[in-house]
């Protein structure tokens, strides 16, 4: 096993990805962040500087999908498991990789995700069914990203005001590994566009099989991908192994990830790889608004020399386009036209678990568009209650006693809304025996889709059902019999249809805090999250450190001076 040391330093940063400037806020100035490669069994050491300091704005890193078991205090969600870490600090996040599979990781600060603090996270293991070299040749990272040309703060000030009357930021392009084209004669003067920026392509030497590990990083926009003349084998899901299974297109929700192994067996030499913004999941669209960011995958001679280097991205003179490809869409088999995950019950897991019997059975209703009575606002809701953070006095740390729920410092937030969350209060923590198995039912009334996440666990999907008529969507007792009880899939985020409703069960076997929340970067904002307090009286709180119990003094002291 291997320690990798990583010195991470968070800073904002002027970027054009599609070719319009904006700040971002990037790791090591990347965009996308690093990418972390590692075997199970490795230890991870991230050390992240804060260097933020222009805004004055507190960060944190969640490792998306990883369970972290025993270390619970590492899963980075500021007012949960940690304070967040104050501009000019640092906080080392250590843990052992004990899974293996595609995973993420990502700021669980604000907005701070959207606005490019994000990075994938392979972990490797020979134990793995499916193994570079022998089941594939080569692999593919690839990101698919909605992107906005306003940061996300603003973006965000404007959702919780009166004039979006609940309808979300609409992003303004997609993005291929933090590349993208804008169209300068239709972006606002008030922007600085440089023109030609080449568009990312890929390239297959024929004969070989790739591994694409795909991950939707996305804010708002569920995506789909398809390759002309090319199947797509689906091998992993989240970070679960399943079974091949072999489709034309993916639709992949915020926070999902799929790999596939694509066979480089056409006769073509280039064909079109489509990617689209399922924009039909967005309830108001700016007159011409193209949610298509398709690219090119061609065909090179076997010679590695003939691949275009990321770095020439800046040299527009010397980039020649890739030639147009005449392939054609799969057309027998189109997208749907609703933001719905990948039909699940298609997807075995190679390791198949019994599913347990519930010891309790929650139902919960996500809601976006209900509007808090005092400010006529729309904050994200489950059940009635609206999370914020409570500054100063993460859950654990009060839960382990080293603060005391009074401590919270009240900061005024986007809207002018107080904070005053406290356990019980602007906050539905659950709290569950160690072991038990707990059944959700989310009843999705809203007219949009949820992409529900959860920390500590993955859990299996029994049932995902899309209505459409209000009202009549809801989970009913009868439908228990119809549960996918056969080696159901497993996996870390369930997108809950519009109108609609999903069952999930999970083995609360990780003691924590453990976030449960939407990962439309809008509706998390905005307060759509929940907590399972599993097992706290077995938690050993050795493991907050120094550094943690720090910067919570320190964010009760700047209290509303931290922005
Ligand atoms: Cu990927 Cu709580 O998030
Ligand atoms: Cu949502």
């Amino acid at each position: 096993p291997k320690i990798h040391d990583l010195n991470w330093r968070v800073k904002n940063e002027t970027r054009a990805p599609d070719g319009v400037e904006r700040e971002m806020v990037l790791v090591n100035g990347q965009f996308p962040g690093p990418v972390i490669r590692a075997k199970k069994g490795d230890t991870l050491r991230v050390h992240v500087q804060n260097d933020l300091a222009m805004f004055n704005q507190s960060t944190s890193v969640h490792f998306h999908g990883l369970y972290q078991r025993g270390t619970n205090v590492m899963d980075g969600v500021p007012g949960v498991t940690q304070c967040g870490i104050p501009p000019g600090s640092q906080l080392t996040y250590v843990f052992d990789l004990k899974q293996s599979g595609t995973f993420w990781w990502h700021s669980h600060s604000k907005l701070q995700r959207i606005d490019g603090m994000f990075g994938g996270l392979i972990v490797y293991d020979p134990e793995e069914t499916y193994i570079l070299g022998r089941d594939y040749d080569e692999e593919i990272f690839i990101i698919l990203h909605d992107h906005y040309h306003g940061v996300g703060d603003a973006n965000l000030d404007w959702y919780l005001s009166k004039l979006s009357t609940g309808f979300e930021p609409v992003p303004d392009i997609g993005l291929l590994n933090g590349q993208g084209v804008a169209n300068c004669s239709r972006i606002p003067k008030r922007y600085t566009c440089t023109s030609g920026a080449p568009r990312l392509t890929f390239q297959f030497k024929r004969g070989q099989r790739y591994r694409l590990r795909i991950l939707n990083s996305s804010a708002f926009s569920e995506m789909t991908l398809s390759i002309d003349d090319h199947i797509l084998n689906v091998i992993e899901v989240d970070s679960t192994e399943v079974e091949v299974s072999s489709a034309y297109f993916l639709s992949i929700s915020p926070g999902q990830r799929y790999s596939v192994i694509v066979e480089a067996d056409s006769n073509l030499d280039s064909v079109y790889m489509r990617t689209q913004m399922q924009s039909s999941c967005f309830k108001y669209r700016p007159y011409g608004y193209k949610s298509d960011f398709s690219t090119v995958v061609e065909y090179v001679s076997p010679s590695p020399t003939a691949r275009i280097k990321q770095s020439t991205r800046w040299l527009f003179k010397n980039w020649m386009p890739p030639a147009r490809p005449r392939s054609s869409r799969w057309n027998d088999v189109l997208p749907p036209d609703e933001c719905i995950d990948l039909d699940v019950s298609s997807l075995k897991p190679k390791l198949s678990l019994d599913v347990p019997e519930p010891d309790v059975r929650y139902t919960i209703s996500p809601k976006n568009m209900q509007f808090d009575r005092m400010h006529l606002a729309p904050f994200g809701f489950i059940n009635r209650t609206s999370f914020l953070p409570a500054i100063g006095a993460p859950n654990l740390q009060v839960a382990l006693g080293f603060v005391n729920a009074s401590d919270t410092v009240p900061v005024p937030t986007i809207s002018g809304r107080q904070n005053t969350a406290v356990w019980g209060g602007d906050q539905l923590v659950t709290e569950i025996p160690l072991g038990s198995v707990v059944e959700l039912i989310i009843n999705n009334d809203d007219e949009g889709a949820h992409p529900f996440h959860l920390h500590g666990h993955d859990f299996w999907v029994l049932r995902v059902y899309a209505e459409t008529k209000a009202g009549i969507g809801n989970w009913r007792p009868e439908y228990v019999s119809s549960y996918v009880l056969d080696n159901p899939i497993r996996r870390d985020v369930v997108t809950i249809p519009r109108l609609g409703h999903a069952v999930i069960r999970f083995r609360a076997d990780n003691p924590g805090i453990w976030a449960f929340h939407c990962h439309i970067a809008w509706h998390l904002a905005s307060g759509m999250m929940m907590q399972f307090s599993v097992g706290m009286d077995k938690f050993d709180g050795s493991s907050v450190t120094d550094q943690m119990l720090e910067h919570c003094q320190i964010e009760r002291e700047l209290g509303a001076k931290l922005i």
